[in-house]
């Protein structure tokens, strides 16, 4: 292979790669966090004042609350995410959801939650062209 090309198709690579968004899950809250995912799965505890980096997607729930749905770099390099109380009430701890792009702040005190999809309704999910920073925040 010609060494130009191998070069442009080196730094292309490395530029596809540090496009990624970031998923960030935190705990603000004064107690430790069950967390839960797909299907309802226990995951992990997040302790008080806890930040965590994730997989870049995922559904993830303080486990049977109120569920955050988050996917990065999608169709058109877009970063979408929703709180959906469709499988479960909030039930539990404040639920916030939100972008470093955008004033586009999703957030859940008590059920039923205006910013959370509901059971039967139009999902309400809120698209942003990434890359940017995700987080998930109890309280
Ligand atoms: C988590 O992130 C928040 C906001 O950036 C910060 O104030 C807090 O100190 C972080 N917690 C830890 C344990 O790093």
């Amino acid at each position: 292979m010609n060494t130009r090309l191998a070069l442009l198709l080196t730094v292309c690579v490395a530029a596809a790669v540090s496009q990624g968004s970031t998923l960030t899950l935190r705990n603000n809250c004064a107690s430790t966090i069950r967390v839960c995912s797909t299907y309802g799965g226990y995951v992990y505890d997040l302790a008080p004042g806890q930040n965590k980096t994730d997989q870049p997607s995922g559904p993830y729930n303080e486990c049977n609350s109120a569920q955050a749905e988050v996917t990065l770099n999608g169709y058109d390099n877009q970063d979408c995410y929703d709180i959906s109380e469709v499988a479960y009430k909030l039930n539990g701890s404040p639920l916030t959801v939100y972008s470093s792009a955008t004033a586009a702040t999703l957030t859940c005190e008590s059920s039923p939650c205006a910013d959370a999809s509901q059971p039967g309704g139009t999902p309400k999910v809120t698209c942003v062209a990434g890359p940017t920073s995700v987080f998930v925040q109890w309280c």
